[in-house]
């Protein structure tokens, strides 16, 4: 089946199988590696993008699902080779170990800091609680976010 979807701002017309899921299109067909492919099933958020402005965990949603939408990755927060202030949040604070869940994590900060700028911590907690990280840097990581909140407040 053909698919028309905008990745990260680039329009994208490509063949996929009916099965493909849109992990594995942003993964193997585009060489979108940030999004992580981990439980692939729904629980550990590792998978986390933005489509059309709502966060998905790409591991369950079909590639043609996302016909005519706009996708959003980790690869596309940063603009003009500056990290967004999310991402600047999440180095100053230390909340990187593996990193293995951190593209995720991201995803789903941005996608809270979107629909609540200013959040609390029990709020943070609650827009990150679909995902899950092994190195269980949970403390770091929701100060991060509550960090960038603060950003030209
Ligand atoms: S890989 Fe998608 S939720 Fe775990
Ligand atoms: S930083 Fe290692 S899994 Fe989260």
């Amino acid at each position: 089946m053909r698919i028309h979807v905008t990745v990260n701002g680039a329009e994208r017309d490509l063949e996929v199988a009916p099965n493909t899921t849109l992990l594995d299109f942003l993964r193997d067909d585009l060489r979108l590696t940030g999004s992580k492919e981990c439980c692939d099933l729904g629980e550990c958020g590792a998978c986390t993008v933005l489509v059309d402005g709502r966060s998905v965990n790409s591991c369950l949603m079909l590639a043609v699902e996302a016909d005519a939408s706009e996708v959003t990755t980790i690869e596309g927060l940063a603009k003009d080779g500056r990290l967004n202030p999310l991402q600047d949040a999440f180095l100053a604070k230390g909340a990187v170990q593996c990193g293995f869940c951190i593209p995720g994590q991201v995803m789903a900060g941005q996608y809270l800091l979107q629909r609540n700028p200013h959040p609390t911590l029990a709020e943070v907690r609650e827009g990150l609680s679909g995902n899950l990280c092994r190195c269980g840097g949970y403390v770091q990581i929701c100060e991060a976010v509550l960090a960038a909140s603060e950003v030209g407040r």
